[in-house]
């Protein structure tokens, strides 16, 4: 992320980590769909750039030395990070993620690609055929997760059929983290919406009560409340009280260790640094997978029984 100051302005630059295959340029055009959807409808968020030659909408490609990058560009939104969650910002999440949930996309659900966390046997090939440059204490660290994703993967087969009849499909931001929150003058705005897609709205609700409740401590009961109950408030929608609603984050973590360990085994085209990060980052990734398997049971108490009618 760069910061730009021209005559007309400040401008935050981000230069993306793309991939040149078809299946990344229509993820992000529904991206790109939903931010602009959300930024017609008002919600806090930094105001994005049309380029004046557009390669998809909000994405421009420009050479450098001969290789191509695609950036992208918004406002400059003054702000600090948040140091602590209080309430009010708890409150603003929730009731941001009830707009987020309402928004009119266009875009048909049945339409939607959505991809399936790996197979543990994939996960044990992987280690198997792992280059001889891989440390071996990464090797055995990743190793001794391997119950960990294979019973995350069974709940996720488990809970299919409950999430598929009484959870909500929307395309939404998906990444609604504190990181992802700046502190302005005028109040919080979310950014980071290159990752925006299909989701279900219980998951988004609970992934981001979480990731607000949680400190060095862990996570917090109280901090949680304040989101799922101004979210249900505002949005008029209960989020059922069964695992499933958790399903979101298993997945989240299980795909997003996966492709971390893909990294740090040197199976796509990162530098050096880049690799050497992946081996602390994937170890956490799998630390909070086990975290969450858990909490899990005490995490589904946090919802509210359904009331009865
Ligand atoms: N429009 C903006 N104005 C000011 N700071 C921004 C803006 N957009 C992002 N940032 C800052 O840059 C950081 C990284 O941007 P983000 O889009 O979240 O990238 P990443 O994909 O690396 O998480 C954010 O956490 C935020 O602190
Ligand atoms: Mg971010």
């Amino acid at each position: 992320m760069w910061r730009l100051r021209t005559t007309d302005g400040e401008w935050a630059v981000k230069v993306l980590n793309r991939s040149r295959e078809a299946w990344w340029m229509s993820d992000y055009r529904i991206a790109a769909q939903i931010e602009q959807t959300a930024w017609a409808r008002a919600v806090a968020m930094p105001r994005p750039i049309h380029p004046v030659h557009p390669a998809a909408p909000l994405l421009a490609d420009i050479s450098v030395d001969g290789a191509v990058h695609s950036v992208r560009l918004h406002e400059w939104c003054a702000g600090q990070m948040l140091a602590d969650a209080e309430p009010d910002v708890l409150r603003w999440v929730g009731g941001t993620l009830a707009a987020l949930h309402a928004l009119p996309v266009g875009l048909d659900v049945a339409d939607a690609v959505v991809y399936e966390p790996h197979e543990p046997r994939e996960w044990r090939q992987w280690l198997a055929d792992a280059p001889d440059d891989v440390p071996a204490g990464f090797l055995a660290a990743v190793r001794a997760h391997l119950p960990d994703i294979a019973r995350a993967k069974e709940i996720v087969d488990e809970d299919r059929a409950e999430i598929r009849d009484r959870l909500t499909p929307v395309y939404t931001h998906r990444d609604v983290k504190p990181d992802n929150v700046l502190l302005t003058t005028a109040g919080p705005v979310l950014v980071d919406w290159d990752g925006a897609g299909l989701d279900f709205a219980e998951w988004e609700v609970v992934r981001a009560a979480l990731a607000f409740s949680r400190d060095g401590d862990g996570w917090h009961r109280r901090r949680f409340d304040h989101v799922l109950r101004t979210y249900q408030a505002v949005s008029g929608r209960q989020v059922p009280a069964v695992r499933a609603c958790f399903v979101g984050v298993l997945r989240q973590q299980l795909m997003a260790a996966a492709f971390l360990l893909f990294r740090a085994l040197g199976h796509r085209p990162v530098t050096p640094a880049e690799r050497t990060e992946a081996y602390g980052h994937a170890r956490e990734l799998l630390a909070d997978l086990r975290a969450s398997l858990r909490h899990l049971p005490e995490w589904t108490g946090w919802l509210p029984a359904t009331a009865w009618h």
